[in-house]
């Protein structure tokens, strides 16, 4: 009891800025465990048992300790709960509290490939010079002159002032104008370093909000020679009014630098960075993630899942941090945000890039999460900013990657104007002012009036529209979620024009039941079995017969696997109410290469704002296992059809169908032609009557399966024996599913007392999900058996090459053709593309 409180003590004085006093992570001589322990157990006893060091307290997420040791090859914390399991099943031990019993998670730390810098190297620039005088460079230089800007390069940077087609910058200036410049609120680049040594970045650098994660570091400074992203991100949002190149959007905001993306790091890192300093950092800056090479799947890991949710609920005061995260440069290789976890979070703002002519430059991914765009590389000019070097600037600043952090300069501006903003009224006035603009896309008109676009999200950002309207904005309640059931649907994917369809039906009762009001994001989690993956399309129809693309086919990717409990997003559904029938259609596009496969099964959520502010609770944490219960039917009061819809005659339910890669969308010329054009309008997919609920009501016939025994005689006595055997089986179902070779399916009833909060639970990201309250029990004793496995292992079939191998032929093409090499274009993980085949 003693050293409980002590410890408890030690917690509550430690935490403050414990991340900077962990010892600094030597992954070359030790294994690091990042454990959740809870207060049953302090972590020195805990390390102690296990033989095992204490660093200290992952400040990231509450509860979570590292402890290290010396290099070793097996999962000393694993090992050694399953032996305690072992010996508890044989009886040796006793079920007295042991302090293995503290563990509820462990993760032995593994460094994994670095992400992709989201920069594109842009094409050769159009010389300067000559620009006319035109009424426009006057009022540019007016402006200069009244706001007092003498930075030399101000003139170049268009996406502020764009001379050359007026209107096609951020309106920031009347901004501005009215002294809102960023004052008072912090942002943080998650990057590769940031040069505080810059005259432009110096006054504003803010060291206390910046680490170095890569080398263990107080400051990030840039150190590989490549390591100039970060610089020039940070640039765009908070170089300073001064004699040194241009200004950031939020010029006079302070900005802090993590890095993280010169080396590879652990989860446990990237958990730290993603939320450090939450108290002092407002808004994080993201322009990476996973590679954009149209073959890759992958989300971030539970702890990095945990510690984004924990600065949305816990930074700025509760209001939460606001995420911006660069789409991709994937889209002339068929990527699509939605195949990227971090990008497709509902905790992100997802932002693509428009050229200065407002032309889709050919990187810039689409998706159905992708909120907005703005302004970066394309059509012969990209983003100047500031560089790394005591007064260097750049004119090749790029790709998704410039775009994200002229949004967070745009988000700082509304933050200053008005600080109580939660992250979801800052989505929520991205939506609302965001510019849709005069250029052929897949258009739809939402519920509450608003365009969205896959490609464009809601258009473009303005920073006038958007400030103006956060200074009266009304605050969104807090958020609410209702989760389907898992929908079981076990059914061959066909092949040829039929798509498989399976709906569900939301009441207005269940909303209610739920505090639900409107909808804001929806995330659909699933379970497909395909020989190839990149054949999948899915579509998402809402009630109000609005349609989001979630999957997307994909040409190169090739894996020989579906998806594995994989959440897609989308921010088209924005503002409806929910009610009614949804219908999530899965089609195989490639009908004749003979790959085939079944979708087995889906779950949908719906977030959005609470009907009771009062009575609404904030979302627990998301576990390992929340997504584990699939062979669980929910007594869920609602009945579940699965629909397969045979080739028919009525017409499709897509109301607002438009091919899936808009008609502006220049094709990959490099690409030898797979089906780049795979244009899949909506086959005729009709509802036919739908069938009986799928879900016996009474046992189902479960042969002699150890699990069913139990089921059926198990008792509080047996619980140890019980929960080994669902261990096994569960292992043994998801290696099945692995292998894609399932082919029979069970369901099982669980008790009602299981039942009644549905809807309930947490969830987050990818893989989220609301969980009984036993059934999480069991899903932490399960634990063990998929030590190891995490699901981006499984996921991604990224095999840790370093570096955009698809831009290293571009780039050497470039390099050649510009017969200059530029420093962008030597690093291994500089990313970049070939030159702008737009321009
Ligand atoms: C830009 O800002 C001005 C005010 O400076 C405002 O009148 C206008 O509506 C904004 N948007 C556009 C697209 O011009
Ligand atoms: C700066 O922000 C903090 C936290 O939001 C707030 O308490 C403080 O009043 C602000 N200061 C100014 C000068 O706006
Ligand atoms: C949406 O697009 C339609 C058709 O182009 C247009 O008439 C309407 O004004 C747009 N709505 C908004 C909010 O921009
Ligand atoms: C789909 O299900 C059928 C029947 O259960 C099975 O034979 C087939 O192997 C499954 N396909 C895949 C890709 O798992």
């Amino acid at each position: 009891m003693r050293l409980l409180t002590l410890w408890a003590s030690f917690a509550a004085a430690s935490l403050a800025s414990a991340a900077r006093h962990l010892p600094p992570r030597n992954y070359a001589t030790h294994d690091y465990y990042a454990i959740h322990v809870d207060t049953s157990t302090s972590p020195t006893e805990l390390a102690a048992h296990l033989g095992l060091e204490y660093d200290g307290p992952l400040t990231a997420v509450p509860d979570h300790h590292l402890f290290k040791a010396l290099k070793h090859d097996n999962d000393v914390v694993g090992d050694a709960r399953e032996d305690l399991k072992r010996r508890r099943r044989k009886r040796e031990v006793g079920l007295d509290h042991h302090p293995l019993d503290s563990v509820k998670f462990t993760q032995k730390q593994k460094l994994k490939p670095r992400h992709w810098k989201r920069s594109v190297v842009p094409p050769v620039q159009r010389s300067r010079a000559g620009v006319p005088v035109t009424d426009a460079t006057i009022a540019q230089q007016e402006l200069a002159r009244t706001l007092k800007i003498s930075d030399p390069i101000f003139d170049e940077q268009w996406h502020i002032f764009n001379v050359q087609v007026p209107g096609n910058d951020v309106n920031v200036t009347d901004v501005w104008k009215q002294g809102i410049t960023g004052k008072n609120v912090t942002a943080c680049i998650v990057d590769d370093g940031l040069d505080m040594d810059s005259e432009d970045l110096k006054d504003n650098f803010f060291a206390e909000g910046s680490y170095d994660f890569n080398d263990h570091v107080d400051l990030p400074k840039p150190r590989l020679s490549d390591d100039r992203h970060g610089t020039r991100c940070a640039g765009e949002v908070a170089a300073g009014k001064n004699n040194a190149c241009g200004v950031g959007i939020a010029y006079d905001s302070k900005i802090s630098g993590v890095r993280i993306l010169s080396a590879e790091i652990t989860d446990a890192d990237e958990a730290l960075a993603i939320n450090f300093e939450m108290d002092k950092n407002n808004l994080y800056s993201c322009s990476w993630g996973p590679p954009d090479d149209g073959k890759t799947m992958q989300a971030p890991g539970i702890l990095i899942k945990k510690a984004m949710l924990e600065a949305i609920q816990k930074g700025r005061g509760g209001k939460g941090a606001i995420y911006v995260f660069a789409a991709g440069n994937g889209a002339s290789a068929d990527d699509n945000c939605n195949f990227d976890g971090y990008t497709n979070s509902i905790y992100s703002i997802t932002v693509g890039a428009i050229d200065k002519n407002n032309l889709h430059p050919y990187y810039s991914e689409a998706c159905s999460a992708q909120l907005v765009v703005t302004y970066s590389s394309g059509s012969g000019d990209s983003i100047h900013t500031t560089d790394v070097g005591a007064n260097k600037c750049t004119a090749n600043h790029g790709g998704t990657s410039a775009a994200g952090p002229i949004a967070v300069g745009v988000y700082a501006l509304a933050l200053q104007a008005r600080p109580e903003l939660t992250w979801r009224d800052m989505q929520w006035l991205t939506v609302m002012t965001a510019v849709p603009f005069d250029q052929p896309s897949d258009w739809t008109k939402t519920v509450i009036g608003r365009n969205f676009s896959h490609q464009f999200g809601y258009g473009k950002l303005d920073a006038y529209a958007l400030v103006e309207a956060a200074k009266t904005w009304k605050l969104v309640k807090p958020q609410a979620w209702y989760y389907t059931p898992w929908m079981h649907v076990k059914k061959a994917i066909p092949e040829g024009t039929t798509g498989l369809a399976s709906e569900f039906d939301i009441t207005a009762d269940m909303l209610k039941k739920a505090n639900f009001e409107r909808v804001e994001h929806i995330t659909l989690t699933m379970n497909i079995e395909h020989e190839r993956r990149g054949d999948l399309k899915v579509d998402l129809v809402s009630p109000d017969g609005i349609t989001s693309h979630l999957a997307t086919s994909r040409r190169d990717d090739d894996a020989p696997m579906g998806y594995i409990d994989w959440t897609f997003m989308s921010v088209a559904h924005w503002g409806e109410k929910g009610i009614g029938k949804w219908t999530v259609i899965v089609k195989d596009t490639v009908p004749d290469n003979g790959k085939t496969g079944n979708l087995t099964d889906w779950k949908l959520r719906l977030w959005g704002e609470s009907i009771d502010a009062k009575k609404q609770e904030l979302l627990p944490m998301p576990n390992e296992h929340d997504d584990d219960d699939h062979d669980v039917i929910e007594g869920h009061p609602a009945h579940t059809t699965s629909v397969e819809l045979p080739s028919t005659t009525s017409p499709p339910p897509e109301a607002t169908d438009v091919p899936d890669r808009p008609v502006n969308q220049k094709p990959s010329t490099t690409q030898q032609g797979g089906p780049s054009s795979t244009t899949s309008v909506a086959e005729p997919v009709s509802a036919t009557t739908p069938a009986e609920n799928l879900l016996p009501s009474i046992f189902p016939t479960f042969g002699v399966s150890r699990r069913t025994q139990i089921w059926i005689y198990g008792s509080i006595g047996l619980i140890i024996v019980f929960c080994a055997s669902l261990a096994t089986y569960m292992y043994l179902a998801r290696r099945k599913r692995l292998r894609s070779t399932r082919d029979s399916y069970e369901f099982e009833m669980l008790d009602d007392a299981d039942n009644d909060d549905d809807g309930a639970g947490a969830g987050m990201l990818n893989g989220a999900g609301g969980r009984k309250k036993g059934r999480a029990k069991r899903g932490g004793e399960l634990y063990d058996a998929f030590a190891g496995e995490s699901d981006e292992d499984l996921l991604s079939d990224s095999d840790g090459e370093e570096g955009p191998y698809r831009d290293q032929v571009e780039r050497e093409e470039y390099n050649e053709k510009e017969g200059r090499g530029d420093s962008d274009a030597g690093g291994s993980n500089a990313s970049g593309s070939s030159a702008d085949r737009r321009s």
